[in-house]
């Protein structure tokens, strides 16, 4: 476990640091499962692929496994072209759980990548609360609010920096102790 943490966070680097990161489809499964199979690829077996099994987390059963691929087709039909939007469309992805391990990792990247895209800014995960964040997600099938709030009041517009130390996180040591912070964060 902790094996497959430490490693997929370094598949983590390298997906921003190769610059891999830029050829990730923004807003669909296929990107989803792009970001998945390079996280995970050689640790889980079904890296990048969707579940066929039915899993639940507390007391919230995700999507059945029956309609996962129909569920996701409707989901990536769903608009992105402001906050609430995009994070309707995270809710309703995470409501869908596909992969049987790895979604939280995976989807916050895919988030991120969503809310650079369409609006010019990203979370600073080292703003969001871990343990107020599990609870707005665990909320969140019910009553998105809490999510919304707590991502909203972590946005920023520092995209352009985040760039700069994605990809320079070995010669700038400022801007890779930032990295390595964020990329703990998404992590957590
Ligand atoms: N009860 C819940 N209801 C809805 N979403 C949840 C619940 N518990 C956890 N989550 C979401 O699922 C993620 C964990 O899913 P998981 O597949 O284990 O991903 P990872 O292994 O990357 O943490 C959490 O980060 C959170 O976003
Ligand atoms: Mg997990």
């Amino acid at each position: 476990m902790k094996n497959l943490d430490e490693q997929s966070k370094k598949n983590a680097y390298r997906l921003f640091e190769s610059g891999d990161i830029e050829r990730v489809e923004v807003g669909s499964f296929m990107g989803l499962a792009q970001i998945h199979r390079y996280l995970f690829d050689g640790l889980l077996p079904f890296a990048g692929q969707m579940r066929t099994q039915n899993i639940s987390k507390g007391n919230f059963r995700f999507a059945s496994a029956l309609y996962l691929a129909e569920s996701i087709k409707k989901i990536e039909t769903l608009p992105e072209a402001t906050f609430e939007e995009i994070i309707v469309k995270y809710v309703e992805m995470n409501i869908t759980h596909p992969f049987m391990e790895g979604n939280g990792r995976s989807m916050r990247i895919w988030l991120d990548l969503l809310l650079k895209r369409r609006l010019g800014k990203c979370v600073d995960w080292r703003k969001v609360g871990k343990r107020a964040y599990l609870s707005a997600m665990e909320r969140s099938p019910v009553n998105d609010l809490e999510i919304r709030t707590l991502l909203h009041g972590a946005l920023t517009d520092e995209i352009g920096d985040r760039e700069l130390y994605m990809k320079a996180i070995y010669r700038l040591l400022k801007n890779a102790m930032k990295f390595v912070m964020y990329l703990s964060l998404v992590f957590s």
